[in-house]
């Protein structure tokens, strides 16, 4: 006799015998196919989508701009917005995290001196790794309100 190898916590899922998988239950293994009644699938197709509708609202919660807390203040600059999306389908999380930025909004105290002496944005907004700060790029950063 047979055994299926299961990674349910040595939990027997079927076995082998006379030439024929049964199911832990008893059944034999395609027994289960063909009692399926209509709204047993519909059912399972329901649970489905539910899941996938969830995966999809979580990875728009983590997906979307960062933007950052300052009050803007009149005529002043407008709070930096981070595409986070935008750069993460070109870097590694690690290229960022945890060296340059901890992963949590907010969490880095940024100023444009620290940006401007090569760190947090300026890692790479810097001429070469891309382009640099100056007073034609500020509103691509300072895109807040
Ligand atoms: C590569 C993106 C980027 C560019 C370009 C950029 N900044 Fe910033 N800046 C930031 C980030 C991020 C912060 C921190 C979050 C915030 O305060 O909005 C910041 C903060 C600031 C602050 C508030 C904190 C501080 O250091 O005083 C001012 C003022 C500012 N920027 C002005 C500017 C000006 C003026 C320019 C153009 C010469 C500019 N920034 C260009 C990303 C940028
Ligand atoms: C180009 C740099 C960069 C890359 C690459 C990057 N991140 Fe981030 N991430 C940031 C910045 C900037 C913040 C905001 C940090 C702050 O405000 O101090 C952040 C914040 C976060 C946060 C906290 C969001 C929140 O709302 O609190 C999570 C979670 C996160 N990142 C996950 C990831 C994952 C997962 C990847 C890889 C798929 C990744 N990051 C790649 C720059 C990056
Ligand atoms: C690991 C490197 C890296 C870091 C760190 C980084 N960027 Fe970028 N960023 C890039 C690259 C590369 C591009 C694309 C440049 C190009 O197209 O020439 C880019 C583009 C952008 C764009 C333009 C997006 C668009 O739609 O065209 C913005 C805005 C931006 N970065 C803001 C920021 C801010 C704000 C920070 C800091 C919080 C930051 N970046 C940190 C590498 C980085």
């Amino acid at each position: 006799m047979r055994e299926m190898p299961s990674g349910l916590g040595g939990r027997k899922v079927a076995t082998m015998a006379n030439g024929k998988w049964r199911m832990a239950n008893g059944r034999p293994q395609n027994a289960d196919q063909k009692n399926r009644s209509p709204v047993r699938v519909l059912r399972s197709v329901l649970f489905s989508l539910l899941i996938a509708i969830l995966l999809v609202g979580v990875a728009l919660a983590v997906e979307g701009d960062i933007v950052f807390k300052r009050a803007g203040g009149e005529g002043g600059v407008p709070p930096a917005v981070f595409p986070h999306w935008f750069h993460r389908i070109r870097f590694k999380c690690y290229a960022c995290h945890p060296s340059i930025f901890q992963m949590k909004a907010g969490a880095d105290n940024i100023t444009m001196d620290a940006i401007g002496e090569g760190k947090f944005c300026g890692t790479c907004h810097n001429g070469k790794i891309a382009w640099e700060i100056g007073f034609n790029t500020c509103p691509k950063c300072h895109a807040g309100k």
